[in-house]
Parts: C-alpha cells; sequence; structure tokens
C-alpha cells in the first residue's frame, strides 16, 4: 500500500464542503453575535430568535451535513475501490495527522464551551417576555396587552407557564417549535383556546410567589357603577371579602380559600369545554372523609362519573384569569368613570362609550376609528373634555378587545365573583345536594359582606354587621331566584 498515491480524506466531497462551509458561517457569525449580545444586550426579538435559534441551527446543520458525506464517501469507497482500508483512518504515528486530530479536538473543545455559554443565553432568551409577548405579536397581543396591565406585569410569562425545572422546559419548548410552526403557517386558531391543558400545576407556579395559608380575614372592596341614563347616575357597594385563609396547623382553613387548603381536596367534573357547567363535586376532609355533591338538575349517571375527567382544584379554577383580563365594556367603562380617566359629568357617557364599544369591527383601527366617529356625533360641540372622552374610550377597546384575534370578555369568562359569568354560582347556586341534602350555599353572606351600599359615588356611613343586598334596579327579588349571569352580561341590561 506504501506506494499507492496518498488517497483523498474522506471529508473530501461536494457534501462535506457544503456543510464545513455552512458551519463556518454559522460559528463565525454565531460568535460574533453572542460577543455584541453580551456587550449591548439585544432588545429586538428577531435578533435573538436568530442569535439563539436561527444561527445555531445553521451550525449543526452543517456538521450534519459533513458527517453525512463522509459516510456517504466511505460507502461509496467500499462499494468501488475493496482495496481502500476502512480502518485505522488515522495513523497517530504519523505528525501530520497527530496535528490534525489535536486541532479537531481543539475546535471541537472551544465550540461545545461556546455552545454551553450560547445555550445558557438561548434559555434565558427564550424565557423572557420579550420572546414570550413580542415574537409572535399578532397572535400574543391580547394576552401581552393584558398581562402589562396587570397586577403581574413585572412576574414573566414563564413564571406561570412554565416554572423550574428542566422537564416542562422541555414540554414547552416542544409545544412552542408547534407553536412557531402554526403562527408561520397561519394555522392557530382565533381565540386561542383555554382552559390551557398543559398548564403547569398551580403549586409550582403560583406558589412560588404566594402563600394562601396567610390569608387572614377580609379584603375590602369597593365598586361603583354608573348607570346608563342621562346622567350616569352612580350606585356604590362596599363590602368584605372573607379571603380567609388555608390552616396551618395551628388553626383551620376557612373562607374562601378553604378549598385550597392542605388539609382538604375539592375534586369536579366538567361537562363542558370551559369548564363551566360542573354537575359533581366531592370534598375529602383531613380524616379522609369523603362527600358528594350533584347538581339537582343535571345528575350524572354513575357509568358518566367512572369514565369523566376528574379534576382537583387548585388555583387556576378560580383564578383563571389572575393576568389576562379582558373587562366587559360596562366594567371597564365604571373603572374609568370611577378613576376619572372618563368624566363622568358628560351627559349620557357611559351609553354612549357603550355603544362605541359594542359595534362589531373587523380590526383595531376600524374599531377606533369608528369610536371616534360615534362621539364626535354624539357631542357635536367638541371640545377637550370629549376629546380625552374619546381617547380614553379607545384605550378602553386597545386594552380589553381584539377582534383580529376574536379576543374579547365574552370568549374568556373570569370565574372570579359571579357577576356576569357564572363563577363560584358554578358550585354555590344552592343546587349541589350531597346525600344528607345539604347543599353547597348560596348565601350571599358566606362569601362577603355587604358593608355599604346606595346612590351616589362617596360613602357615608358604614355598617359592620353587614346589610342585606339592595339590587340597584327594582327587579322584584329576581336575583333571589335566577343567576346574576342569565340578566348581566358585561353590557347594561336593557
Ligand atoms: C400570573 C400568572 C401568568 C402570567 C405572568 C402569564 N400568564 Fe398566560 N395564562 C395564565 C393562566 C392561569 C392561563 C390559563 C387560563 C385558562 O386556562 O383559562 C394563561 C393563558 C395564556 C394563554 C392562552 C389564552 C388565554 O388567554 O387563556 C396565552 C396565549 C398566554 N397565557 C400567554 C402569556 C404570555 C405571552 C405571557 C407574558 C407576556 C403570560 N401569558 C403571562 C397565567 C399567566
Ligand atoms: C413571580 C411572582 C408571582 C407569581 C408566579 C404569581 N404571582 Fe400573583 N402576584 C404577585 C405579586 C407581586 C402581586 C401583587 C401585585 C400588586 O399588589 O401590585 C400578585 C397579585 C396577585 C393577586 C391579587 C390581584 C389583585 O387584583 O390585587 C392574585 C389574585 C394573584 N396574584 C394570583 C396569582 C395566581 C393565581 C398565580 C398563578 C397562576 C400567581 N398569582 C402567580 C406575584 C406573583
Ligand atoms: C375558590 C376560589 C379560589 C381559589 C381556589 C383560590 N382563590 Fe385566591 N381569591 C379568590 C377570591 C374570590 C379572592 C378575592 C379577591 C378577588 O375577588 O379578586 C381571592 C384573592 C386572592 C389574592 C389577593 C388577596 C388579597 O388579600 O387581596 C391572592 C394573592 C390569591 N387569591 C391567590 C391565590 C392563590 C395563589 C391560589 C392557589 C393556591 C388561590 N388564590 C386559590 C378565590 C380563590
Ligand atoms: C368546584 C366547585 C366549587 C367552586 C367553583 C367554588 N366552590 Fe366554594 N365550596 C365548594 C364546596 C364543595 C364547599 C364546601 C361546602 C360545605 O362543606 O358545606 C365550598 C365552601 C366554600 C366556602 C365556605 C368555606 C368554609 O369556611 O367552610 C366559601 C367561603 C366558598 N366556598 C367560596 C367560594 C368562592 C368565592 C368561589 C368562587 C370564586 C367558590 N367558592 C367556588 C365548592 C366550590
Ligand atoms: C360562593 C361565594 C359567593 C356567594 C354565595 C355570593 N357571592 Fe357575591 N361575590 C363573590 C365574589 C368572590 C365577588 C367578587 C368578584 C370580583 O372580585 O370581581 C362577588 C361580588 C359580588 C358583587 C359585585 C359584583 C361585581 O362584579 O361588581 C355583588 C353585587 C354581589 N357579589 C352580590 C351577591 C349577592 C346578592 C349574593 C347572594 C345572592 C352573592 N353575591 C353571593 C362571591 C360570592
Ligand atoms: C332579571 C334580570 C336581573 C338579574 C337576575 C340580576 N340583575 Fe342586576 N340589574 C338588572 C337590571 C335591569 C339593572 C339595571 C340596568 C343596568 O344598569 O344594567 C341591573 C343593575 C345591576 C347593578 C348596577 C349597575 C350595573 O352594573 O349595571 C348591579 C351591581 C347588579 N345589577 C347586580 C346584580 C347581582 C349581583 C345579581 C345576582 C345576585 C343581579 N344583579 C341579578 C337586572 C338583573
Amino acid at each position: 500500500m506504501r506506494d499507492q498515491p496518498r488517497k483523498r480524506k474522506l471529508t473530501h466531497n461536494l457534501t462535506s464542503l457544503c456543510g464545513m462551509v455552512l458551519a463556518a458561517f454559522g460559528f463565525i457569525t454565531g460568535t460574533a453575535l453572542i460577543i455584541i449580545d453580551a456587550q449591548t444586550h439585544f432588545d429586538n426579538p428577531y435578533t435573538g430568535i436568530f442569535t439563539y435559534m436561527v444561527v445555531p441551527a445553521i451550525l449543526f446543520g452543517g456538521l450534519l451535513l459533513i458527517l453525512v458525506g463522509v459516510l456517504m464517501e466511505r460507502r461509496r469507497r467500499k462499494r468501488g475501490d475493496s482495496q481502500e482500508p476502512s480502518l485505522p483512518i488515522i495513523n497517530l504515528n504519523d505528525k501530520k495527522q497527530f496535528a490534525s486530530l489535536l486541532t479537531i479536538i481543539v475546535v471541537t473543545l472551544l465550540f461545545i464551551a461556546i455552545s454551553v455559554v450560547g445555550g445558557y443565553r438561548a434559555f434565558h432568551f427564550t424565557e423572557s417576555v420579550e420572546f414570550c409577548g413580542k415574537t409572535c405579536h399578532d397572535v400574543m397581543k391580547p394576552e401581552y396587552t393584558a398581562y402589562k396591565n396587570s397586577p403581574h406585569a413585572n412576574a414573566g410569562c414563564t413564571k406561570c407557564h412554565i416554572g423550574p425545572g428542566a422537564d416542562f422546559y422541555a414540554k414547552s419548548k416542544l409545544n412552542g417549535l408547534y407553536q412557531v410552526y402554526s403562527t408561520m403557517f397561519n394555522k392557530y386558531s382565533r381565540p386561542i383556546p383555554a382552559p390551557v391543558h398543559n398548564l403547569r400545576p398551580a403549586k409550582e407556579t403560583c406558589y412560588t410567589c404566594h402563600w394562601p395559608e396567610k390569608f387572614i380575614g377580609a379584603t375590602e372592596m369597593t365598586r361603583t357603577y354608573f348607570r346608563a341614563d342621562e346622567e350616569n347616575s352612580p350606585w356604590t357597594i362596599q363590602m368584605l371579602l372573607s379571603v380567609g385563609g388555608g390552616g396551618n396547623g395551628h388553626r383551620s382553613a376557612k373562607g374562601i380559600h378553604w378549598h385550597i387548603a392542605g388539609e382538604n381536596t375539592v375534586e369536579y367534573i366538567a361537562i363542558d369545554e370551559k369548564r363551566l357547567e360542573i354537575p359533581w363535586v366531592r370534598v375529602t376532609d383531613a380524616d379522609g372523609k369523603q362527600t358528594v355533591y350533584q347538581s339537582e338538575e343535571n345528575q350524572l349517571t354513575t357509568e358518566e362519573i367512572t369514565t369523566a375527567e376528574i379534576r382537583t382544584m387548585d388555583c387556576i379554577d378560580c383564578h383563571n384569569r389572575p393576568t389576562h383580563q379582558f373587562h366587559s365594556p360596562e366594567r371597564a367603562l365604571n373603572e374609568a368613570l370611577t378613576s376619572g380617566q372618563l368624566n363622568p359629568g358628560i351627559p349620557k357617557i357611559k351609553l354612549n362609550g357603550i355603544e362605541a364599544l359594542t359595534g362589531k369591527y373587523e380590526t383595531e383601527g376600524e374599531a377606533l376609528e369608528a369610536i371616534q366617529e360615534i362621539l364626535a356625533k354624539a357631542y357635536p360641540d367638541g371640545g377637550p373634555e370629549v376629546e380625552s372622552a374619546i381617547a380614553a374610550i379607545q384605550r378602553i377597546y386597545s386594552q380589553n378587545i381584539f377582534p383580529e384575534m376574536k379576543v374579547s370578555w365574552k370568549q374568556y369568562p373570569d370565574h372570579i365573583g359571579h357577576m356576569i359569568t357564572p363563577g363560584c354560582f358554578r358550585c354555590h347556586n344552592g343546587e349541589h345536594q350531597n346525600e344528607q341534602g345539604m347543599v353547597i350555599s348560596r348565601d350571599c353572606d358566606s362569601c362577603h359582606t355587604i358593608i355599604a351600599q346606595g346612590p351616589g359615588r362617596d360613602i357615608t356611613s358604614i355598617n359592620t354587621g353587614g346589610l342585606p343586598f339592595k339590587h340597584p334596579e327594582d327587579i322584584d327579588e329576581e336575583w333571589k331566584e335566577s343567576r346574576c349571569d342569565d340578566c348581566h352580561e358585561g353590557v347594561p341590561v336593557m
């Protein structure tokens, strides 16, 4: 074999050559970009995606091509030239070959080191709010906007959506790849479906910041409602919500957070996709005693119960909208009128605001223009007051309604409360009985105590003993029998 001419290297083939070019490009570009990013942090999500996802993909693609080329070349040689020695490829006594091997090892190690640093930064980048909220801008706009206006605006998407640890990271990234695909090919559904089924258990997300065992007693809540009449007549209700708390060994669980106290387990079966209809509830107490409550109206058969998915109640079963809150026009207008962003002195502003906000619009741009037109027509004299009212109502629209994604208060019912969605009344409607005939309470005082109510914006006196609810409009005690959301849908009841 000695006298044979030197064999070409296995990497000397077109496929491997292409691979080398790609890999070199990826390596040099990637290194440069990572260094730049370390110095001046990229704000633009696309630069980040390019650096930490596209460039590494090119690099790995290149390396893969080199390998494929070598393997193909080897097979070719085996077939064509049986003389070709397949092993050993490298002769360590040959100084030149040894030097090449050393170079390859050093470069590989260097590459791995850089990949680790890059990978770490990539991990952080895909965790960032920019990545989650802005990359797929149109798709995530509703959730991102709502998040930015919520109590969790600084929490970070991943604190609730991924949580710590590698397993959920991998899961969410696989899921994320699918999301990137569906965004690129316009395959996502509008709106994005909720409930989110692969959300990490609340114990590993909400619990990293909140500790419900610590809640004690009641939280005060005051709301002013403005009627859709000439004067935008205000009506105020002040109440104490018995948030209570989970037991902590010293005292037993009580109040609203009783459901998720360590000592109790509340499980339920929902028969619809959005978990709004709950005919079956089971409570297991600290001693393991179980009590089942069934809806009188909608009894499930034993077979239906054994085949259904039984869900254990956690934070999300009430706080399903802790951060992506899309308020109804009624609530958003009431809040703006209360805070003074919208001047309640402008006649009929509530009614006109409702009309402007509830029109059928295809795009946000169209909606904002229509709001301008409707209000300019309603107040032909104009003036700075009207201008600022128009701006406030446009802002309400932009923060709560997203026609492109078909998102509004209607698509994502909030389970807290019971005014415009069934919420607590999914179970607490006085119709779920156990075997002894005891019901899950609908007693107004079991969750909150009204301490003041009546016309006007200012509360002059409070009654800590609690007041029976007075419905702001005379509806003949109807509210005692019907569910509030039978009439209230987020716009004034006409
Ligand atoms: C405080 C916790 C929290 C934070 C922070 C948070 N989310 Fe969510 N998100 C949730 C919960 C809970 C749901 C599930 C709602 C359900 O299942 O009904 C959800 C649902 C979603 C959905 C599904 C559609 C919907 O509205 O239900 C998307 C998309 C989403 N979040 C994106 C984001 C993005 C993007 C960010 C960061 C800008 C973010 N989330 C931050 C808790 C959070
Ligand atoms: C990264 C920490 C963090 C995580 C994770 C988190 N929260 Fe919060 N949450 C906060 C902070 C901080 C506040 C208080 C904000 C304020 O008062 O301005 C808050 C406020 C709240 C409030 C009161 C809101 C209000 O209107 O006053 C609720 C309810 C809540 N969180 C529920 C949840 C739920 C449910 C989850 C899990 C899906 C969750 N949080 C996850 C940090 C977090
Ligand atoms: C049975 C329904 C329910 C469950 C389950 C539930 N909450 Fe609440 N939570 C409420 C209600 C109702 C309030 C009162 C405030 C409101 O209306 O937003 C509240 C208030 C809060 C507040 C604000 C406390 C305050 O003093 O203002 C935080 C924070 C909170 N919950 C976190 C959690 C966390 C974390 C979990 C899960 C461990 C959880 N909640 C489970 C219904 C629930
Ligand atoms: C999945 C069904 C379900 C939902 C939804 C639900 N609850 Fe409950 N709740 C129960 C059951 C079951 C009990 C225990 C009834 C009993 O033992 O008499 C209970 C008990 C309570 C209690 C009394 C706790 C104590 O001190 O003993 C309060 C207060 C309460 N719920 C508030 C709420 C509020 C507020 C909401 C809505 C944010 C809500 N619940 C939603 C099932 C539910
Ligand atoms: C199972 C617990 C529970 C029961 C029973 C209950 N409520 Fe409530 N209610 C709540 C919670 C929780 C809120 C707070 C919702 C929020 O934070 O937006 C609320 C809010 C309200 C509000 C303010 C509505 C809004 O959205 O602005 C009124 C009014 C009210 N309740 C009246 C009643 C009356 C009347 C009854 C009896 C028929 C009753 N509630 C029974 C839990 C309950
Ligand atoms: C039979 C239909 C009906 C039922 C059921 C009903 N309401 Fe009303 N409600 C009305 C009407 C009509 C008005 C006056 C018009 C308006 O302002 O929307 C009103 C007004 C209100 C208002 C004042 C301002 C506002 O937001 O418009 C509150 C608060 C209210 N209702 C709470 C409740 C609560 C809480 C329940 C359930 C316990 C309930 N209502 C059940 C018909 C109903």
